[in-house]
């Protein structure tokens, strides 16, 4: 079952995508999932090209559209880069909410740029609201459906 790898990177303001990311290594290793989680504020693009599994990003945002301050030394290096990632799959879970005009921004332009990168999107970004917690677990279901298909296993 060790073949069986996943990243889950997290940036986060007040703590909730690391509530989330937290969730998703539960359960990965409760299914037999080698899971390595980091926070964005402690991780740098260069370590992208590591990544030799799928890797989950739980991003929120914040003021005007702007990443959750710590991770945005990430996001703009990010955003500034230009190397390839092909063969890095990859998805986004983007928390936000919908009474901000820029809604989930930050999400969207981490995948954005990944999939500009060249990196493959395995899964179409999901935008969650303030209601996260609930609609957390739709995402999860189709997530780990996912996750089966690319590692080709039943999870
Ligand atoms: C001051 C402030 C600004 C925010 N700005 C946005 C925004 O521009 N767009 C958005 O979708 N959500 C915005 N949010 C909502 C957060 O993204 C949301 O609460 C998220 O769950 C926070 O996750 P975190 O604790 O992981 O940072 C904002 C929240 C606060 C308190």
């Amino acid at each position: 079952m060790s073949e069986l790898k996943l990243t889950v990177l997290y940036g986060t303001e007040t703590g909730n995508c690391r509530g989330v990311a937290e969730k998703v290594a539960k359960k990965g290793e409760k299914n037999g999932v080698d899971v390595s989680l980091y926070d964005l504020a402690e991780y740098t693009v260069d370590q992208l090209k590591e990544i030799d599994n799928p890797v989950l990003v739980v991003i929120s945002t914040w003021d005007d559209g702007a990443p959750p301050p710590k991770a945005a030394p990430f996001c703009n290096a990010l955003a500034e880069v230009d190397i390839d990632l092909s063969g890095l799959k990859f998805t986004v879970l983007a928390l936000g909410d919908t009474e901000y005009p820029l809604y989930c921004q930050c999400g969207k332009e981490v995948d954005a740029k990944l999939s500009e990168l060249g990196a493959e999107r395995v899964l179409e970004r999901t935008d969650l609201g303030s209601d996260f917690m609930v609609s957390y677990i739709g995402w999860s279901k189709k997530f780990w459906k996912t996750m089966a298909g690319v590692y080709g296993v039943t999870a």
